[in-house]
């Protein structure tokens, strides 16, 4: 089975296209997080975990959910991690989820994916040209990646340094504190109040009052779920967002329109 959380549809096309290849299913944790729920997910076939980075690492609520949550049946835990180019060290979280879950540990592999993350100014807004090109690159990785899944193999992704474990561990902490604050996120006149911001936020920050979102508590995943999802792009961060086009997969979608059926391996 493959499970997955998405925010803006990189991961989500990934973990169903993957589902498809390997005639099996997929299951967006987002409602179960959301839920907390903790129950036991089965599956006969070896469970795929997809995931997006954040900060170098595959999102912490994502990890805590998956270390609550038993895995009964196949014993394979694999890992498939969507970033904007550069994994950092989840692959040696993902083998350390395994080793708390139990399970063996088959490896990650890396797809570089259009980034979603427009509440920082450190990386250029991508060409249309561009992000059509990661997309497409990704689609063609699919095959691979399930035919590995399907006869057992162990998936490769890069190498971790030493030096990338001693710089990501102690430093996201202080990031997530610091850097992912919720009282800048805004909204503007445009809210239609439809609530689909508060309806997708994996954490439930996000209320409703009089109609329009108010952010709760002092940080969050900055999973970009509510800014880059909001129909009217009324949500705004600080001023690092004012102007910056939105993102989401289905946008793009075109680049991989099939006919028929998917692939199967
Ligand atoms: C908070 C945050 C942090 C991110 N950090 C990284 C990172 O460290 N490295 C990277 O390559 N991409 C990073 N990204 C980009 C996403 O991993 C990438 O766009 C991913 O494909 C988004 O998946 P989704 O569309 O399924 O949500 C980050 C995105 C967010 C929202
Ligand atoms: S998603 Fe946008 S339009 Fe809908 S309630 Fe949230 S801010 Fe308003
Ligand atoms: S408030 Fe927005 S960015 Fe933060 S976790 Fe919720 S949906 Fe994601």
């Amino acid at each position: 089975m493959v499970l997955y959380f998405s925010a803006t549809g990189n991961t989500r096309y990934i973990a169903r296209e993957l589902a498809r290849a390997l005639d099996d299913s997929a299951l967006d944790l987002r409602e179960k997080i959301r839920d907390k729920d903790y129950s036991p997910i089965c599956s006969e076939k070896p469970f795929v975990v997809c995931a997006p980075v954040y900060v170098c690492e595959p999102p912490r609520f994502l990890a805590a959910f998956l270390r609550k949550t038993e895995l009964r049946g196949n014993r394979d835990l694999y890992f498939v991690f969507s970033s904007g180019g550069y994994s950092g060290i989840s692959a040696y979280l993902g083998r350390w989820l395994a080793r708390k879950q139990h399970m063996r540990y088959k490896g990650s592999a890396d797809y570089t994916m259009p980034r979603n993350y427009i509440a920082n100014n450190s990386y250029p807004e991508l060409k249309t040209e561009e992000i059509e090109r990661r997309i497409r690159l990704a689609d063609q990785k699919i095959s691979e990646t399930a035919g590995a899944i399907r006869s057992g193999e162990r998936l490769k992704s890069r190498h971790i340094w030493l030096w990338e474990l001693a710089v990501t561990l102690p430093f996201n902490p202080v990031w997530y504190r610091l850097r992912q604050g919720v009282k800048d996120f805004h909204v503007s006149d445009a809210c239609i109040s439809c609530g689909s911001c508060e309806r997708l936020c994996p954490l439930r920050v996000i209320s409703l009052r009089g109609g329009k979102p108010v952010w709760n508590g002092h940080s969050c995943a900055h999973c970009m779920s509510c800014i880059q999802n909001c129909p009217v792009d009324a949500i705004e961060y600080g001023k690092i967002t004012a102007g910056k086009k939105r993102y989401l997969f289905q946008k793009y979608s075109y680049v991989v329109a099939k006919e028929g059926t998917r692939r199967k391996t």
